[in-house]
């Protein structure tokens, strides 16, 4: 069994949801937000589509459902690109990285959905964060003027900038800004992307400020950059490797990297220091490569961070039409532009990275046979839940061999066991005690049809106490609340909802649509508790980004369209 057709034929369409087994929970609210990719174009790799929002609400009769029923919404993320795309579709092509034009490049900005405070963002790794109104979901600015940035990060015309980023910026309670990331192409000390640290103050409006990471030059992408009270914590997540022989229209050749360089830096190295200034980072050696790994705000004793480990996990390597899985049958048409599965269980470690010595020291490990395609975890994102972690959850896919091509597993025939990937084995819902990563509770998906999607913790009573932040439920830290785990089907999409203490016993409720309606593909979710109002700020308009120099980089017959864009986005707020 593949992946269910409906990840890529299911329509993004609105619909209502209700419960088909337990008792939904009294002390439960908020909503769980999802990033995905549409499907606007026939596209050789579709995770590079223009992005959508969707949202559950977690409280039944909300935003406009039906009583006793459970709204979900979906919609496009109307940036000025994907306006721009709406009225000059023939001046897009797409390539195996995504639209490519004579207005720049796209912001998909569909990859993970990023709650702050009372503000809602989309983001990508190809580009700016997105501010959505939380309530109506409709697009409202990018972060952060593109000079402030330091421009494209690799020259080319065009209105829309090149900014190579991460999907997971992290939002900094005590600073009240954003830590983010932006690579740009360099020479020296090697042909490389150059990280720089991008911070973004809530109160800055419409500028963000950059340091670049001196002397440092790597060929990957840094997907996650994470945090704990004094540190910033970037890595080259090491399986996505942008492959020359494949962009010129060759095979791929490129393989991912076994270990990982690691970059710390010092939050209090860059107060006061001018924008653009370079900062020296302490460079540290990790392993397996991971796209995702989460540290412990509280550093009194050490930066202590869970690293998803992503073992042969090749995110660059996707399924095209005339590929044989690893079994040698054809591909199923329907996972066709889907990425290559995992091709060996998955690693899931506590490291303590060590400034001081420049070592990373493992405190917990697991890994086993059934531990494939580690898709993404939940955890309690408050500020007393990071301070004090207590339990992480993580979804496992399980082997998917049917989502293997002959075509990967020959390029990694040294590095993989074959005879391991030949079943499917079946997905799980996992619960790890943070610091041992010690296998605390485990809940199988035996029906191969199921394919389990990121999921979320949400608290009890989120935000019902004055003393803590708005994320935080009764006892932080990811074991008192709940985790929802989304499970696609071509049966129909489900929610199942789990106590966060006690996975092992099953889904306490489950939630269906009232039509077994299927959604399509997703990528990353979040909780948020739910907000109506957009919050006041200054914000960056596109038109102030549409320089006479921006604009005379672009063909003449194409201002027409983008000053009607700019006009409809300044109407925005
Ligand atoms: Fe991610």
């Amino acid at each position: 069994m593949s992946t269910p057709h409906s990840l890529t034929t299911a329509p993004h369409a609105d619909f209502e949801l209700e419960v088909v087994e337990g008792v939904w929970p009294e002390d439960i609210s908020g909503e769980m937000v999802f990033s995905s990719p549409q499907r606007c174009t026939p596209m050789d790799y579709s995770i590079f589509d223009w992005g959508s929002i969707c949202r559950l609400s977690l409280a039944a009769g909300t935003r406009g459902a039906g009583p006793g029923r459970f709204a979900w919404q979906t919609r496009s993320i109307q940036s000025p690109g994907k306006r721009l795309w709406d009225r000059l579709p023939e001046q897009f092509t797409t390539t195996a990285t995504g639209y490519q034009s004579p207005l720049g490049p796209a912001n998909a900005a569909n990859t993970a959905p990023l709650p702050w405070g009372g503000r809602l963002y989309t983001t990508w790794d190809a580009g700016r964060p997105i501010e959505l109104h939380p309530d109506t979901l409709e697009f409202v600015a990018e972060v952060g003027h593109r000079d402030s940035w330091g421009g494209n990060s690799l020259e080319m015309p065009g209105i829309m900038p090149f900014l190579l980023s991460t999907a997971h910026p992290v939002v900094d309670p005590e600073r009240d800004c954003l830590w983010s990331v932006k690579l740009e192409f360099v020479m020296e000390p090697s042909i490389g992307l150059r990280p720089s640290v991008v911070r973004y103050d809530a109160a800055d409006g419409t500028q963000v400020r950059h340091w670049p990471l001196e002397g440092v030059s790597f060929l990957g992408s840094t997907h996650t950059v994470s945090q704990t009270r004094d540190w910033l914590i970037l890595a080259d997540s090491g399986n996505f490797k942008p492959d020359p022989a494949e962009m010129f229209g060759g095979e791929r050749v490129l393989t991912i990297d076994h270990e990982v360089p690691v970059w710390l830096i010092r939050k209090d190295q860059l107060d006061g220091l001018a924008t653009g200034t370079p900062v020296t980072p302490i460079t540290l050696t990790m392993a397996p490569p991971a796209g995702h790994f989460y540290a412990r705000w509280d550093d009194s004793d050490g930066i202590s961070v869970v690293w998803e480990g992503m073992d042969l996990m090749d995110l660059a390597f996707y399924l095209k039409a005339d590929d044989l899985d690893v079994n040698g049958n054809p591909i199923d048409p329907a996972s066709v532009g889907l990425y290559n599965m995992a091709m060996a269980p998955e690693t899931i470690v506590e490291v303590l990275f060590d400034p001081e010595s420049g070592k990373a020291i493992e405190r917990g490990i697991y890994r086993e046979d059934w531990t494939f395609n580690l898709q993404l975890s939940a955890m309690d994102w408050s500020t007393e839940g990071l301070t004090k972690p207590t339990l992480h959850h993580v979804t496992y896919q399980g082997c998917r061999p049917h989502n293997i091509s002959l075509r990967a597993a020959t390029l990694y025939a040294d590095r993989i066991d074959l005879d391991q990937l030949r079943e499917a084995t079946p997905g799980a819902l996992a619960t790890f005690e943070r610091g041992s990563m010690e296998l605390k509770a485990k809940w199988d998906y035996p029906n191969l049809d199921d394919h389990i999607t990121s999921p979320t913790f949400a608290p009890r009573g989120g935000g019902s106490s004055g003393a803590q932040s708005a994320y935080a439920g009764g006892e932080p830290g990811g074991h008192d609340g709940y985790v929802l785990q989304p499970v696609m089907s071509d049966d129909g999409f489900r929610v199942e909802l789990f106590d966060a203490a006690a996975v092992g016993k099953g889904p306490i409720a489950v939630l269906k649509g009232t039509n077994r309606e299927c959604v399509p593909m997703v990528l990353h979710s979040a909780w948020m508790p739910s907000y109506h109002d957009l919050v006041d700020a200054e914000r960056l308009r596109f038109s102030d980004e549409l320089s006479d120099d921006l604009m005379a980089s672009v063909p003449e017959e194409l201002h027409g369209a983008i000053r009607e864009v700019a006009a409809e986005c300044d109407e925005l707020f």
